[in-house]
Formats: structure tokens, sequence, C-alpha cells
């Protein structure tokens, strides 16, 4: 599958331009984010949370923690996890999670790190579970950054990843490919003053691997598969696998 960046026309790898974008659209990311998806992230966001619940981790990672919704909403599971790590490689949106965070009173709970999810600041073997939530579509290079959440996975831990996909049934396929391709950069762009960002997402979906493609780069990555769960008619799939105990 290609890769695609955020300014095409522009100098710097995917990485140096993904990190770009989001520190410039970290003020806005938020309010877009549910704009765009009509709240719908946010059920997304929390079967995540549930399935993570199930596991009973007591350390987790949330990857690509942007602004921090994920790694919050980890923080509240009962029996309350003893640490939630969120790492992320864009200041900008780490510096919204810091706010919420306090705001919140979770700073002793809630651990936010400026990290590359190719070169992960931890040791081998560190959480019994790592998150990622529309954050493996934007890595530079996507085994790399799945190896490392192996890498520091205890043996049986878990990794749930959520992903946008491609809706496959008409005529919703149809209408969605529209809202997706025309709506969403329009109105993103105009609010976020970055069209580009927001030509970006709908591109990145198309070209990032889906469902049993996706399943293959986990096992790739040494992952067994345990389920991927489509969400609201192919929008998004949730994936959940296992760093094996061997
Ligand atoms: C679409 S946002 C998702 C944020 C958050 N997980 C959520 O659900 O709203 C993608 C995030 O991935 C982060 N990101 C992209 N590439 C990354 C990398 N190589 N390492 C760490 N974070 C990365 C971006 O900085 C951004 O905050």
């Amino acid at each position: 599958m290609m890769s695609v960046k955020p300014y095409a026309q522009a100098e710097g790898s995917k990485k140096e331009q993904v990190t770009a974008m989001f520190n410039r659209i970290a003020p806005k990311y938020d309010f877009l984010n549910h704009l765009l998806s009509m709240g719908i992230d946010k059920l997304w966001r929390r079967r995540v949370v549930r399935i993570v619940a199930r596991k009973k981790a007591p350390v987790v990672l949330d990857v690509a923690t942007g602004t921090g919704d994920l790694a919050i909403a980890l923080a509240g599971i009962h029996p309350k996890p003893t640490a939630v790590y969120g790492a992320d490689i864009s200041a900008g949106m780490l510096a919204r999670a810091a706010q919420k965070v306090s705001k919140r009173g979770l700073q002793h709970t809630i651990v936010l790190k400026e990290a590359d999810s190719e070169a992960l600041p931890f040791t081998d073997r560190f959480f019994d579970a790592v998150t990622v939530a529309f954050g493996v579509r934007n890595f530079g290079d996507l085994h790399q950054g799945l190896c490392e959440m192996n890498r520091v996975l205890k043996p049986g831990g878990s990794l749930v990843v959520l992903e946008f996909s491609r809706p496959h049934i008409f005529p919703f396929k149809q209408l969605y490919g529209c809202y997706f391709a025309h709506v969403l950069p329009w109105w993103g762009g105009l609010i976020s003053k970055d069209k580009e960002a927001y030509d970006y997402l709908p591109a990145s979906v198309l070209h990032f691997p889906e469902g049993k493609a996706f399943e293959e780069a986990l096992v790739q990555a040494g992952f067994e598969v345990e389920k991927s769960r489509r969400q609201t008619l192919g929008i998004a799939t949730i994936y959940v696998a296992h760093r094996p105990l061997q």
C-alpha cells in the first residue's frame, strides 16, 4: 500500500509533515473531531475502553494519544489502572492533553510523553495493554511502529487498535465516500485553516490497509490477532491482538 504525506508538494518526510500538521491543527482538533464525526468517535473510544477493562491491565500505554481523550477514558476504568502513559510525537497535541489531564486532577495517573511510536522510550515488556486510536495510519513506518508496541508489551499483553476503514455496503459506501472526500475536507479546511490536513485524512484512509490486510501487518509484527470488529457500517474498525506468551 502506498503511504501518503499531508503536504505532497512540500519538503520533509511523512513523519516530519505529520508532526507539523498536528502541531498546527492541535487547537482545533477536538472541536473538529467531534463535529465531523458527529460524536461517533466518542462511542468507538468507549468500546476500546470496555475491551481494555475486560483485560484487567494495570499499566496501559496509549500510543499517538493526541489530546488525550482515550488516555483519560482509560484512567476511568474500575479498578483504576496504576498508570496510564500517553505518548505522542506532537508537542502541540500533548499540550492540549496536559491541560485536560490537570483539569480532571489525573496528573498522578496519566503520564504524558513526547515520543515517536517507532522508537518508544520504554523498556521491553513494560505494559499490560497498549492502545492506539487513529494513530497507526499516520506512522512513518507502520511495521516499525507495530514492532515497537509488541516490544513494550508483556507476553500475553493486549493491543487494541481503532482506525478508520472503508464502508463496503451500497448505498452507504457512496454517500459516506462523498461526505468523507468532499464535505469533510471543506469544513475541516475552513475551520482549521489547513485544507491540506483535511485532504490528507481521506487520502490516508484510502491508502491504508484495512481488515485482513491490517491483521496481516499485525501478524508480521509478532502479534496474534484475536478479533476485528467493523464499527458503524465499516467507517472504523477495532482490532484486538496480543503478544504471544512465548
Ligand atoms: C488523528 S490523531 C489521534 C489522536 C487520538 N489518539 C485520538 O483518538 O483523538 C493522530 C495522532 O497521532 C500522532 N502521531 C502521528 N505519528 C506519530 C508517531 N510516529 N509517533 C507518535 N505519535 C504519532 C499525531 O501527533 C496525532 O496526535
